[in-house]
């Protein structure tokens, strides 16, 4: 596996595979790689000729500065599960200089309804920290396929709005959330949660599940209140949001329309670790 950790490099690295016709496909990271990464590059490599894989812990994205603080950094381990792969990877790991230049600041961007509710709601300027680095990223890059886990749903749907309003040429490829055998989904975050708190986290999947399972015999503000009672009940999660909204517009939901396609979306910190999951319900 090559590693470059600056763009001039890894341009002269992809420019043969661009001359040569090579399919480049893309999987941008922060680091604290888990199975769930791992799943796109897997993916990517499938479908790809060579697959760049980035690292970097985007600034402008972070709304709370212990979170950034605190995020896992361990390039180490990270570069050693990449290598097992055994696959044609390009990592680079770039420094915010090389991605930003003198200035770390995001770009103002208008998602309008996509990014008022749930975590552009709650994290004021994350997504146009996400989609001023991955603007940036795809520049450098130049990908023909870039890889993105559900678990960042929404954030999912604003990197296809992104391409589809700066008409970029990059096809967006949304993977499947990875989980714990115990059903908690695969998150860098998780490495910072305590044996009992990962043990007490499952009740975010736990809760998904029994939504979906109650989605067709109960209305929607019966889950609605179904959910906040049994945070209630569980002192050590602190529920911040819970939503019934339609899966392409994220639009939340009132009541349950035949034709349409939900999904539930919960947001809750443990500790002082937050944590995002969300499942299809029909
Ligand atoms: O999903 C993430 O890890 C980040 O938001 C991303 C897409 C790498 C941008 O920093």
């Amino acid at each position: 596996m090559i590693v470059v950790t600056d763009k001039k490099s890894l341009a002269s690295q992809l420019f043969s595979q661009r001359q040569n016709d090579k399919k480049i496909g893309f999987v941008p990271t922060m680091g604290a790689l888990h199975r769930g990464h791992l799943a796109l590059v897997n993916r990517a490599l499938k479908e790809n000729d060579i697959v760049v894989v980035s690292i970097y812990v985007n600034p402008t994205q972070f709304d709370n500065q212990t979170d950034l603080q605190k995020y896992p950094r361990i390039l180490q381990s990270d570069k050693a599960l990449l290598e097992g792969l055994n696959g044609n990877i390009l990592l680079y790991t770039p420094n915010n200089e090389d991605i930003y230049g003198e200035e770390v600041r995001s770009e103002a961007f208008n998602f309008s309804e996509l990014e008022r509710k749930m975590e552009g709601k709650y994290r004021k300027g994350h997504f146009d920290g996400v989609a001023t680095v991955v603007s940036k990223l795809f520049e450098i890059v130049k990908p023909h396929r870039a890889y993105f886990g559900e678990k960042d749903f929404q954030q999912l749907l604003i990197i296809k709005e992104l391409v589809r309003m700066k008409n970029l040429p990059v096809e967006i490829i949304g993977c499947p959330i990875v989980r714990e055998e115990n059903g908690l989904a695969m998150s860098s975050r998780n490495k910072r949660l305590t044996p009992e708190q990962l043990e007490k986290a499952t009740i975010i999947h736990q809760t998904l599940s029994d939504v979906r399972e109650k989605f067709e015999s109960h209305t929607i503000p019966a889950l609605n209140e179904m959910v906040r009672e049994r945070f209630l009940q569980e002192p050590s999660l602190e529920l911040e949001y819970f939503q019934i909204a339609e899966a392409s517009t994220l639009e939340e939901a009132k009541q349950n329309k035949a034709d349409d396609q939900y999904r539930a979306f919960i947001a809750a910190y443990c500790g002082e670790v937050r944590l995002i999951d969300n499942m299809a319900l029909n």
